[in-house]
């Protein structure tokens, strides 16, 4: 989608716009003047936030053209076309994904009952043992790939109760700080004393964190230091959830495609690439928003959920 623009006159009249324009301020025939858009509007050239009379902040660029008309680029409502591009596609990525895992979880369940019935009919040693063992394993690492996958497309939270986010981080991490993985990783806390509860799924909002600590931790390599915030916002009334790490960083080419299912550069069986898609459907869940930013020795991955859920049954 191209980046909405309009050309205006020395009234600010509109004069020109093209379809995106148009379509973002839901503009039908006549065009109007640009005060009936933004709040205010700026009487010199440059890069601003301008408010809309939709209400929300949008980057605009505001040049001279020809004709001494101006002209008016919308820079992050082409950015939100993109992400709203890129989250229908997950969402959609998410929903074959659900559709798929739920087809495969019966046969998976039958396979891996025959395979116990035919084990308890053979000799505990021998060849046919091993392969029985070995279809047991592997039909059982299948059945984990499409617990997790029915996990990327749900649609609804599930059971919601009010949440001590903090409390609920703390014993997370209490579960797995004993592993190598942690071992030579300084944790900083940076929580919120007095944070709000939350309504959420618990065991969803664990899944969340634990992917996100795990990853942090990975990109790690076992050393470094990890930061975990956590705030409220109270114009919003959202809580955020941090993960930093001091790690390599995430690439600008793979950064698009991080939350896509099977996504991952872990390479032999360490990654299967679930843990962002499933971080991604819980936080759409939860209706809240999940944002990365990341450079050489600094990733932040950043989750904003509402206190609370509406319109949820
Ligand atoms: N904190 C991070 N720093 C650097 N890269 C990251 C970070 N978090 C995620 N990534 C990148 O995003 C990819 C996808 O992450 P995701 O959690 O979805 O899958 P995974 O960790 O590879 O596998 P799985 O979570 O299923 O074990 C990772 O393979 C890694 O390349
Ligand atoms: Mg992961």
């Amino acid at each position: 989608m191209k980046a909405p623009w309009a050309l205006l006159d020395a009234q600010k009249n509109l004069v020109a716009a093209n379809e995106a324009f148009l379509s973002f301020f839901n503009i039908k025939a006549p065009l109007g003047n640009i005060k009936d858009l933004f709040e205010e509007f700026p009487q010199s050239y440059g890069f601003f936030k301008l408010r809309s009379k939709k209400g929300s902040p949008i980057e605009t660029i505001i040049s001279p053209y020809p004709d001494d008309l101006i002209l008016i680029l919308l820079k992050s409502a082409s950015r939100e076309a993109k992400e709203e591009f890129q989250m229908e596609k997950l969402a959609a990525m998410g929903n074959l994904a659900g559709h798929i895992a739920h087809e495969i979880n019966n046969p998976l369940g039958a396979i891996l009952l025959y395979a116990n019935l035919l084990k308890e009919d053979l000799p505990s040693e021998g060849l046919q043992a091993d392969y029985v063992d070995k279809i047991i394993k592997l039909a059982t690492r299948c059945r984990i790939i499409a617990k997790a996958l029915l996990n990327v497309g749900r649609r609804e939270p599930g059971s919601i109760e009010p949440l001590d986010l903090n409390r609920l981080i703390i014993n997370m991490f209490s579960l797995v700080e004993g592993h190598r993985l942690f071992k030579e990783i300084d944790i900083v806390w940076e929580l919120e004393k007095t944070l709000p509860l939350i309504h959420g799924n618990r065991s969803q909002l664990e899944q969340l964190v634990l992917n996100l600590i795990t990853n942090a931790a990975e990109a790690l390599e076992g050393k470094g230091r990890i930061i975990v915030r956590t705030a409220y916002l109270s114009p919003e009334d959202t809580v955020i959830f941090e993960v930093e790490d001091n790690g390599p960083g995430i690439p600008p080419e793979i950064r698009p495609r991080i939350f896509e299912p099977f996504f991952t550069t872990k390479s032999g069986g360490k990654g299967t690439g679930l843990g962002l898609a499933i971080c991604y459907g819980i936080v759409k869940r939860h209706q809240g928003e999940i944002q990365v930013e990341s450079r050489p020795g600094c990733t932040v991955f950043r989750v904003k959920l509402p206190r609370v859920i509406l319109n949820y049954e």
